[in-house]
């Protein structure tokens, strides 16, 4: 070949790569608000049945790999991701940002360059923009595992878990208490798809995102009430739910006794505990995402009591993923 040839070899190639790469997947989750309502209970549905046979799905990721790149501490969302690839198939490849090269180069770069390897990413940040920039310029699709607004993977387990007791979701009641939170926000984009309705009791300077809460309202037939006194908004409650009080991005600051501590003020009349717990209907059930403060946001009474469903929310974190990521791939 001379090199008038090669130049044009080199020419052809250069056209084609553009053309031919993987292009945009379908497919990623940075929010509920991403899936209808019928892909949510599809979603939900396909947890449930891997986890009563999850050996009819252990293919499902044969020869596919995932990335973790995890910016923030975390137990459940990297083991329930890890092992879930791993039973399916898999291989997980767990990234700590901090001693990657995620920390000096561009997030545009380095998304690219990993979107070249894996089949997925999962991506666990502080800013959510983070999570749109890295869509933008993955080749491959982006899973939130969450970030400073949402954290889907944690709600779709939610309401798995509340299906599997209730058997329907419809016309359930949460209340929610605490912190206008990623866990919260994740939340209440479930219960539209779901047709729970919800009650949030926050103080003032913590309520929800009125954004989130108003396109909830706007998209679906379900009662939204936002109050400050928790006894008044459990009476009726199905399901009793609560997060930390203080994020884990402030747990992990050295310095951060200040903002603790005027975080702890002004939660002090949201815990769940015993008390409260009298106040709702007897067959209430007690959820929190986990990691637990406990005697902060919930007592250990309260987050061991016999309605205490925490730990199934948990479990079923690898269930409903182990589904999601077939689905995501649609390979399933
Ligand atoms: N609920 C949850 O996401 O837990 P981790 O922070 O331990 O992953
Ligand atoms: N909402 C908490 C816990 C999430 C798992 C946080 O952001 O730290």
């Amino acid at each position: 070949m001379d090199l008038q040839q090669r130049i044009e070899a080199s020419k052809k190639l250069l056209a084609h790569r553009r053309y031919s790469k993987r292009g945009k997947p379908e497919r990623s989750l940075l929010t509920l608000s991403d899936l209808t309502k019928e892909q949510v209970m599809t979603i939900i549905d396909g947890g449930i049945s891997i986890k009563n046979n999850p050996t009819k799905y252990r293919d499902l990721l044969k020869h596919k790999s995932v990335a973790l790149i995890f910016k923030k501490t975390s137990t459940r969302t990297r083991c329930s991701f890890e092992i879930g690839i791993s039973e399916m198939g898999g291989q997980a490849l767990y990234m700590d940002w901090n001693t990657s090269n995620f920390t000096i180069a561009s997030l545009e770069d380095e998304i690219k360059t990993l979107s070249r390897y894996v089949d997925a990413i999962v991506a666990r940040v502080h800013k959510h923009e983070d999570l749109i920039i890295m869509k933008e310029h993955s080749e491959v699709p982006i899973i939130n595992g969450l970030s400073n607004l949402y954290h889907p993977c944690q709600a779709l387990a939610d309401l798995m878990t509340i299906k599997e007791y209730f058997g329907e979701l419809e016309g359930l009641n949460i209340c929610y208490l605490g912190d206008g939170n990623d866990i919260c926000h994740s939340l209440i984009n479930g219960a539209g798809h779901a047709g729970i309705n919800i009650s949030i009791a926050c103080p003032q300077n913590y309520l929800p995102n009125p954004e989130i809460l108003e396109a909830v309202q706007r998209n679906n037939n379900i009662r939204i009430r936002i109050g400050s006194d928790p006894t008044e908004l459990v009476k009726d409650a199905d399901i009793i739910y609560t997060d930390t009080w203080i994020p884990m991005a402030i747990w992990t600051l050295t310095d951060n006794s200040n903002e603790k501590d005027l975080r702890i003020k002004a939660f002090s009349d949201f815990q769940v505990n015993r008390e409260l717990l009298s106040h709702a209907p007897e067959h209430a059930l007690v959820m929190h995402c986990l990691p637990a403060h406990r005697e902060y946001e919930i007592t250990a009474d309260a987050l061991n009591s016999e309605n205490s469903i925490v730990f199934d929310q948990a479990e079923n974190r690898k269930h409903v993923q182990k589904y999601l990521m077939p689905w995501i791939l649609e390979t399933i």
